[in-house]
């Protein structure tokens, strides 16, 4: 059987349930290795800026990054703006969301003196490693990547560019250049990170080492956000900046409370925590939880006859306590836009001495030295 089938199958089983449970129990041995001893991790994530934070993000993943940071992992966050051209036609007001997305970071708690924060487009060796990992990839296999196939039905009838078919290998392009080997992220980023290993193993079988005994490339594994459930946004439906139903950090209290009393609930009275039955309560219960760091069932009971108005208002009381913090200390970044786009140039440079180590090496094992 030829590599390029057993590749596809293995980017469809790690979408399987099997390999799951299989990713999570992993996780949590990671997080026990991250408890011993934090620094022999490099952690990469990032962003597309198509569009403001929101509390989606904050529990989802924001949280968790600053709390890996803050756990001692050296930590990379890729603001990835030639992503943003992966789904649509131009890249739109891209300076001012590149902008956004440092200042929610900052204001969040990522410490540029801990943590990376660049811009995809300022790393030129990053995206030349794109040119070597494609030789190492099929087109039938990208063809199958779950992750490439939901973006496509995402996009309605657009045809599928180059660059959305080569999704994965850009994506593996971001986290293999730092050389990280640990990827905080949701179950429907896996199949990327699936075809990241193949990519980082591949490159070794066939390119070589620049040094012998050490791959070029780690073994990237991915971390399961814990409790990663998925937040609703106020109507409901799946939380999304393009549906207008979030929470973005950078709102006032005043514009929170105007979201939440409009949010959807249902027609009982009595609060009661039942996701399947009552999914519009629940998660505004949830979203509570996370604001009080309670369980939400015992927030449920307090409530029970104060119905909808009293789950709204409390709900209101608790994430502008929550968020109080956060949005001063991002309404003090956004009057030094200096100091943004200082955080910004100086982490640029980082990455870039980082991706030119790396493609010094990628060439080096490639036999492509040419200082004769
Ligand atoms: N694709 C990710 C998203 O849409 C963002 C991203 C870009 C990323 N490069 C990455 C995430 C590398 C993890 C690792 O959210």
């Amino acid at each position: 059987m030829s590599e390029q089938v057993d590749a596809g199958e293995v980017l469809a089983e790690a979408t399987s349930d099997a390999s799951l449970r299989r990713t999570e129990a992993r996780s949590v041995e990671i997080e026990e290795q991250i408890a011993k001893d934090a620094s022999q991790f490099r952690m990469l994530t990032g962003d597309r800026p198509t569009g403001h934070l929101h509390i989606g993000h904050y529990f989802g993943s924001l949280a968790n990054r600053v709390r890996l940071q803050d756990a001692g992992i050296e930590t990379f966050v890729v603001i990835a703006d030639y992503q943003v051209i992966t789904d649509r036609d131009v890249t739109g007001p891209i300076r001012e969301r590149v902008l956004s997305l440092v200042t929610d970071y900052l204001a969040v708690g990522l410490d540029p003196a801990r943590t990376t924060i660049f811009s995809h487009s300022s790393v030129p060796a990053l995206n030349q490693l794109l040119l070597p990992f494609l030789a190492l990839v099929t087109d039938s296999e990208l063809r199958r990547n779950p992750t490439v196939k939901t973006e496509l039905e995402a996009t309605g009838d657009r045809p599928m560019s180059g660059l959305l078919l080569t999704y994965p290998v850009h994506q593996a392009a971001d986290i293999l250049f730092c050389k990280a080997n640990l990827v905080p992220v949701g179950k429907d980023q896996l199949p990327h990170l699936e075809q990241t290993r193949v990519i980082a193993r591949r490159f070794d079988e066939r390119f070589g080492r620049a040094v012998p005994d050490q791959p070029v490339f780690p073994r990237a594994e991915a971390l399961l956000s814990r409790g990663g459930s998925l937040i609703l946004g106020m109507d409901g439906t799946k939380m999304s900046k393009s549906k207008g139903n979030t929470i973005e950090l950078r709102m006032t209290a005043d514009e929170t409370a105007k979201i939440i009393k409009r949010a959807v609930t249902d027609s009982e009275r009595f609060i009661t925590y039942d996701p399947v039955g009552r999914p519009e309560v629940a998660n505004l219960l949830t979203l509570a939880g996370l604001c009080t760091d309670r369980d939400p069932v015992a927030i449920a009971e307090e409530i029970g006859n104060g119905g909808g108005g009293g789950l709204k208002k409390l709900l209101t009381e608790a994430m502008n306590e929550k968020f109080a913090p956060i949005r001063a200390r991002r309404a003090e970044l956004e009057a030094d836009p200096g100091f943004l786009h200082g955080v910004l140039a100086e982490g640029n440079a980082r990455a870039n001495e980082v991706a030119d180590a790396t493609l010094d090496d990628v060439r080096a094992a490639m036999g492509m030295v040419y200082d004769f």
